[in-house]
């Protein structure tokens, strides 16, 4: 899936509060992802920041008033509200809150708001009890109920000297939020289930078998099926990455949980993706008090570990089963290997051993293998990006499997 902000015309409204000048940060940001971005602020805006700023970031006239003759971008608010395809509002004041809610169009953002088709993104901030009280509160629900998304305010120390939540998130954030709102909604109605980072194996209460996964791969997989409109559950080992946003996030520990965890879910599923580096092995036994080391034995007994994608690969009906391979050598043979014994419908290769691709890196080169016997490779990319392109495959193996009608 191509960058949901690049090309994209994006109005961005500010309104008066003292995290408009936050704003200028997010306009930077959408400026340097190619969006096109026209800005329109209210009168109580200009208090914190000139439009100037925001006409020089975006190269386009910011519109102020509806009834400025001179001003071009006021008579042009109507176009404007036509060719938007995605409108941001940050910072958003109860008052714009309000007059969404209620349809009240008495300044050029709330006319050109009534005007508009696109998705909306409203990032509320202001005083914590003004976001706590009950006229914000309903307004917030009435414009989740238009079909508006909320970005919920961080909580933290406000400007007015209060602390609690009311502040308007960091650009960097709100453009996630952003990306979110234009991706294209292709999962929506779809459970996906992603496996993500390692497993760890108890030896004693202080040691274990694991291996060098960070969790990255699965957690990109997890953000982007969220923003497509899954429902996303992420069974996720031991990993220091923060939960995603809207994903159902089930942490476990060892292979034996991570079995458990799956195949309590696995039933309800459209797709399961297996980025999980599972450990193979375990110790037979785990001892309950730490092996002092002059008393430790310099084997340990292992036993097989369950392979839960091999399970879920004979247990699948309608889902598409997803593996990853890590291989040090001979990727494609063992690919195919993976992909036909445990009953795949597809199967990304990874050659592991370099910096740039592998665990912990923030870029992947794989190769896609397919049931039918057909390999892509995939250049270097990102691993967000994989993770898009990865669903779009999915995407088109689920529309192969609508058609042959062995899904409804
Ligand atoms: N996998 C699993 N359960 C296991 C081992 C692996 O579900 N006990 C899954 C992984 O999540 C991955 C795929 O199987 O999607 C392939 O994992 P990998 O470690 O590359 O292969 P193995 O099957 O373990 O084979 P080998 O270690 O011999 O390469």
């Amino acid at each position: 899936m191509v960058d949901t902000i690049k090309g994209k015309n994006i109005v961005l409204g500010v309104c008066g509060g003292i995290a408009a000048y936050k704003s200028v940060e997010l306009l930077r940001l959408l400026v340097k992802r190619e969006a096109r971005v026209r800005v329109i602020m209210t009168a109580n805006a200009e208090y914190f920041v000139g439009p100037m700023t925001f006409e020089a970031l975006s190269q386009q006239r910011v519109c102020r008033t509806l009834f400025e003759t001179s001003d071009e971008a006021a008579v042009q608010h109507i176009h404007w509200a036509q060719q938007a395809q995605g409108v941001v509002i940050a910072p958003a004041t109860a008052n714009i809150i309000g007059k969404l809610a209620n349809g009240i169009a008495d300044d050029a953002l709330s006319t050109f708001m009534l005007a508009i088709t696109c998705p909306v993104l409203i990032c509320p901030a202001m005083n914590s009890n003004m976001f706590a009280s009950k006229p914000v509160q309903r307004n917030l629900k009435t414009l989740k109920e238009f079909g508006y998304t909320v970005l919920d305010p961080d909580a933290g120390e406000l400007a007015c000297g209060t602390t609690g939540p009311g502040r308007l998130p960091d650009p960097p954030v709100i453009m996630v939020a952003i990306s979110a709102l234009l991706a294209p909604k292709d999962f929506h109605g779809r459970n996906v289930l992603i496996t993500a980072g390692p497993t760890r194996e108890a030896i004693d209460p202080v040691r274990f078998i694991s291996n060098p996964s960070t969790g990255k791969m699965g957690y990109a997989i997890a953000r982007a099926a969220a923003m497509r409109g899954a429902a996303v559950t992420l069974i996720s080992g031991p990993t220091s990455l923060t939960p995603p946003l809207n994903v159902k996030t089930i942490q476990v520990t060892s292979a034996a949980e991570m079995a458990a965890a799956v195949l309590a879910e696995v039933d309800q599923q459209d797709v399961i993706i297996k980025t999980a580096a599972v450990a193979d092995f375990r110790p037979v036994k785990a001892a309950n008090l730490k092996i002092k080391k002059d008393q430790a034995q310099l084997s340990i007994a292992l036993e097989r570990t369950q392979d839960i994608l091999k399970t879920v690969g004979q247990r699948k009906k309608k889902q598409i089963v997803v593996g990853f391979a890590a291989e040090t050598h001979e990727l494609d043979s063992f690919a195919s290997q993976k992909l036909t014994a445990k009953n795949l419908d597809m199967i990304v290769g990874n050659l592991i051993g370099s910096t740039e691709a592998g665990f912990g890196a923030d870029t992947n080169r794989a190769t896609f293998y397919f049931k039918d016997g057909t390999r892509e490779p995939v250049d270097l990319m990102s691993k967000e990006d994989l993770a898009h392109l990865l669903l779009d495959r999915i995407a088109s193996l689920g529309k192969r499997i609508t058609t042959k009608g062995r899904r409804k």
